[in-house]
Formats: C-alpha cells, sequence, structure tokens
C-alpha cells in the first residue's frame, strides 16, 4: 500500500505533517466528522414531580417533568438533533411492571404529548424494558426462585411495544436482552397494524459497571442479584456478532452496541459485518467520567466530549446515544 506524499527519495520518509498544518486543511482531511443529525438525546421523564429533578451522579442531566420534557424536545429539535430516546420513571412499580404499558403510564402519556406538539421531527424513541417499572427492577418478570424468567417476559413486551407504538412511538427500542424478543415485538406490532413501526434492537447490550448513573437517574437498579445472566459479558466479541444475527434474523431494523467507549472493537466488528443501521450508546457512567474530570479540572470538557463522539463515529457507529446530544449541537455549529 501506498503512504502516499514520499519525498521522491529524497530524504525518503513521508511527511505527514503536510497536511495537518493549518486548521483549513485538517477540516478539509477529516475522515469522520459530527453532525447534530447522528445525534439520539436519552431523556427521562418522571411521574408526580412538579420540578425537573437534578441526578447528582450526572451533572446537567435531570428527570423531567411532562412540562419540562416538552420544552427539552424542542430545544433538541431547534438544535438539529436526530432522535430522542425516551425513559419513564412511574409513580408505582410492581412486579409485572404494569405502568409501562398503561395508557396512562407516564412514558406513553409523553410519547404521545411529543408526537403531537413535534410531528416527525426528530424521531422519537422510546426505550423498551421493564427495569423502571418493577418493584425488583429487573427487566422481566422473575420465577419465586429470583430468576429473570424469558418467556412470560416476551408477553410483556410485546403489550408494552403495542403501547409506545400507540402513544406515538416512531420507533421502538427493545433493551432487555432477553432472547427472542425482537421476533415477540415484531409480531405484536404487525398484529396491531404497526407493521411500518421499525425496531431499534439494543443488540450488544453488555453487563456494564458503566449504567451505574443510570441507576439513579431511571431509579431501575436491581433490588437482588444483578444483571449478567440476561446483559453480555464484557470478556466477549463474536457473542456480539451473533446476537445481532439473530436480531436481524428476528426483524431488528437497525442494532446498537452500548456501552459505546469501552466497546469500540464491537461497533467496529458489527458495523463490518452488517448492512443496517448501527448505532452506540454511550452510557451514563462514560458521561460521569468526563464531567466528574472535567470539574476537577483534570481535562478539557469541551475538547474531551468531542473526541469521544469522534471516536464511536469513527469506529463506526453511523448513530450516537448521548446525553451532550444538545450541547455537542451547540459546540460544533460554533466551531
Ligand atoms: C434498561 C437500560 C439501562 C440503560 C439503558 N436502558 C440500564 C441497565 O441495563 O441497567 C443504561 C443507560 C445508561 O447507563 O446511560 N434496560
Amino acid at each position: 500500500m501506498s503512504s502516499g506524499g514520499l519525498d521522491g527519495g529524497n530524504p525518503g520518509f513521508a511527511r505527514g505533517r503536510r497536511l495537518r498544518s493549518t486548521p483549513a486543511l485538517r477540516r478539509l482531511t477529516a475522515q469522520t466528522r459530527l453532525a447534530a443529525a447522528d445525534f439520539v438525546l436519552p431523556v427521562f421523564v418522571k411521574q408526580g414531580i412538579d420540578e425537573p429533578v437534578a441526578i447528582g451522579s450526572m451533572p446537567g442531566v435531570v428527570q423531567h417533568t411532562l412540562d419540562s420534557l416538552r420544552k427539552a424536545a424542542h430545544e433538541a429539535a431547534e438544535a438539529g438533533i436526530g432522535g430522542l430516546m425516551l425513559f419513564g420513571i412511574p409513580g408505582e412499580k410492581d412486579p409485572v411492571g404494569s405502568q409501562a404499558d398503561a395508557a396512562d403510564g407516564i412514558v406513553n402519556v409523553a410519547l404521545q404529548q411529543l408526537r403531537a406538539d413535534l410531528g416527525d421531527e426528530p424521531v422519537l424513541m422510546a426505550d423498551l424494558c421493564l427495569c423502571e417499572y418493577t418493584d425488583h427492577g429487573h427487566c422481566g418478570v422473575v420465577t419465586p426462585a429470583g430468576v429473570v424468567d424469558n418467556d412470560p417476559t416476551l408477553d410483556r413486551y410485546a403489550a408494552v411495544a403495542i403501547a409506545q407504538a400507540q402513544a406515538g412511538a416512531h420507533v421502538i427500542a427493545p433493551s432487555g436482552m432477553m432472547d427472542g424478543q425482537v421476533a415477540a415485538i415484531r409480531k405484536a406490532l404487525d398484529g396491531a397494524a404497526y407493521s411500518e413501526t421499525p425496531i431499534l434492537a439494543y443488540a450488544a447490550k453488555y453487563a456494564s459497571g458503566f449504567y451505574g448513573p443510570f441507576r439513579e437517574a431511571a431509579e431501575g437498579a436491581p433490588q437482588f442479584g444483578d444483571r449478567s445472566t440476561y446483559q453480555m459479558d464484557p470478556p466477549n466479541a463474536d457473542e456480539a456478532l451473533r446476537e445481532v444475527a439473530q436480531d436481524l434474523a428476528e426483524g431488528a431494523d437497525a442494532v446498537m452496541v452500548k456501552p459505546a467507549l469501552p466497546y469500540l472493537d464491537i461497533i467496529t466488528r458489527v458495523a463490518d459485518a452488517v448492512h443496517v443501521p448501527v448505532s452506540a450508546y454511550q452510557v451514563s457512567g462514560e458521561y460521569a467520567m468526563v464531567e466528574a474530570a472535567a470539574a476537577n479540572g483534570w481535562i478539557d470538557r469541551e475538547r474531551a466530549i468531542l473526541e469521544t463522539l469522534t471516536a464511536i463515529r469513527r469506529a463506526g457507529a453511523g448513530t450516537v446515544l448521548t446525553y451532550w446530544a444538545v450541547e455537542a449541537a451547540r459546540l460544533l455549529s460554533r466551531a
């Protein structure tokens, strides 16, 4: 392979610095670009609060009221953000997560309002899981012995998918890592006249320590055990490709890798392997890590934000879910 720019044998090495010498040259030759349209902003909406509630471990992120969410959604739209990913925190939790598919459940009300307010832009994505809605905090229903029970959970996911589509979600995004979840949701949506509603599968979702702050935000920490029996084991890479292939075979329209920064290799392998849109989720712990270091004056915050987002796009993700979506869009329009 030619490295380009050789000096005709004299002095015999490539001058890579030529194309780095001015900001304009660097911009012209940049291989990866960030755009607001590629960002999805995850948002939390909580039932029964009058004011937004700050999340201590995620400075700048809040649990929204319905009203503050509407405002935030308009801001995101103005900033040109591609989508919103909605998470609901219900007033009441129970063993089966009833509020997830209740028509008057908080996330479904929020979806209705945002869809009425904003129409088709940005794209409204509904995270489909039960952990925010169950009193035990697991992503599915559990047996008396405390095991997350795969197949009965699929029936719950099917009901939630229909409720979310009915409420106005443009995209259903199952994140519970149950086997067969995409097939169950596809069948349910098709049977309820939502055959045009796409599924973005959280296909390769790892059991990660980087979800810590999210559990404060979504109030969905497991009350016993952890998620290692359903989410993927961090040492595994080939398994991610199997999960992705399986979700596509079951009818997923797009796939996600999560978390992002500690799994850039997985993003690359998935992006190389498939011909559907690939998203990556820059999770709460990735956000908190940069915010905490920046708050201590240890790193340049804005530079680090844009660098992490660039790395995730460079690895092969077309879409990045990031809590910095709106801020990053503003940084880009300023640059
Ligand atoms: C719930 C869900 C989680 C996240 C997104 N959806 C948490 C978990 O699996 O425990 C994590 C997002 C983040 O950390 O920002 N299924």
